[in-house]
């Protein structure tokens, strides 16, 4: 079975997110360009230009929130993960042997297009399937670190890739469907995370018949907890949602929607996370103010969030019924809910996702 490669086209914040997403589950291999030689099991950990993926798992740890239980939990898990792999070093040293897989060379000399009748939906794409373009080296460097090819090539990704995730500012868009269109097959599936950009736009700008899907993921990708919504345009089926739902599922809750969710997505979840930093913000400042040290109160504002997330995914129950629990009657809670009211708290969040979905809407009209 064909091995599957994933590009990006546009290599900036949220592209990485999601190759980061998809390299930190399933199988982390190390892999190597050809030039490179492991040494030892260690050596194939993932290590090529002073980077292991041990680094890259504290890196996002820390990120989430320094020593919160589940970042520490997530990262044992990881590294466990990491640390079998290193038992796998002669599986991963005949993978990288076989052909058309970890190949510049066969990636580069046999087919103008990858053959893909059929491809590994298990989560398992290796960095050395993983293509990225970009401009500018700015960007690059992050999958550089990673392990990832790079190129400044857009074509050189569709040479190479299938599955191509459209990672560019959506000005810059219209330019680079102009400049991909004659290469697309009906091979490619082409994902594109614009906000704004509608289906129709890409399927305009492709030859007729391609597969195109918009995704519209947000930051936490990066640390596998992001929100994704995916439409899927006209040409697309089962396979592809299936396949793209299966490779995007690391980054965190991936659901399918009609295109017209898409700008709902972007004012809740997209723009979304701006207003929970911001309540974050406040929420500790209040902790600073009553005589509590910043950096203490900023972890137990993150931590507040964590908890009060997961205890609504994992309980299924309605926010206001998690509410109500915490409220004693005549208690701490509910005083503090009253100054919230009087603030317009809810109005006020309620009115800044209306605002974030017109002006995507807005957005997409131009
Ligand atoms: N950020 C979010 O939270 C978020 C959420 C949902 C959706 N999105 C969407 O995701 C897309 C990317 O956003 P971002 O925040 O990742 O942007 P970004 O960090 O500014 O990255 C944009 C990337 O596009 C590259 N680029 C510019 N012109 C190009 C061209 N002609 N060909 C190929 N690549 C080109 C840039 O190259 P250089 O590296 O050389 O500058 C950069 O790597 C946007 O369309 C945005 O609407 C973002």
């Amino acid at each position: 079975m064909e091995k599957m490669r994933v590009g990006f086209i546009g290599a900036g914040k949220m592209a990485s997110a999601v190759a980061q997403a998809i390299l930190l589950t399933g199988r982390i291999r190390s892999t190597t360009p050809s030039s490179f030689e492991a040494k030892s099991p260690q050596d194939n950990l993932g290590r090529y230009h002073g980077f292991s993926h041990r680094k890259l798992l504290r890196s996002q740890t820390e990120q989430m929130g320094a020593h919160h239980p589940g970042g520490q939990l997530r990262l044992f898990r990881s590294q466990n993960h990491v640390e079998s792999q290193s038992q796998t070093k002669q599986d991963t040293a005949s993978h990288l042997r076989s052909p058309g897989i970890g190949s510049t060379s066969y990636a580069r000399s046999t087919a103008t297009y990858p053959k893909m009748k059929c491809w590994r939906s298990d989560g398992d794409v290796q960095p050395v399937n993983i293509f990225a373009s970009a401009p500018s080296n700015r960007n690059l460097e992050k999958f550089q670190t990673l392990s990832c090819r790079t190129t400044h090539s857009n074509l050189e990704v569709l040479e190479n890739c299938t599955f191509v995730f459209l990672a560019t500012k959506p000005h810059v868009l219209p330019t680079v469907l102009e400049e991909i269109a004659p290469a697309v097959t009906p091979e490619h599936v082409v994902i594109s995370m614009a906000a704004g950009v509608t289906l129709e736009t890409l399927e305009e700008g492709l030859p007729a018949g391609t597969k195109v899907l918009r995704i519209i993921p947000n930051l936490p990708c990066v640390v596998q907890s992001g929100a994704i919504i995916l439409s899927r345009g006209s040409c697309v089926g089962e396979n592809e949602v299936d396949v793209l739902k299966k490779l995007l599922s690391p980054s965190g809750l991936c659901e399918e929607a009609p295109e017209s969710y898409i700008d709902i997505h972007t004012g809740l979840s997209g723009s979304g996370v701006a207003y929970v930093y911001m309540f974050a913000e406040a929420l500790a400042e209040g902790a600073v103010k009553m005589g509590m040290p910043g950096q203490l109160a900023n972890k137990i504002a993150a931590q507040t969030l964590l908890g009060a997330a997961k205890m609504m995914l994992e309980t299924g129950e309605h926010p206001a019924a998690l509410r109500s629990a915490v409220c004693t009657p005549g208690g701490t809670t509910i005083h503090a809910l009253h100054e919230l009211e009087k603030g317009g708290l809810r109005a006020t969040v309620m009115n800044a996702v209306e605002a974030a979905t017109n002006r995507a809407r807005e957005m997409g009209k131009r």
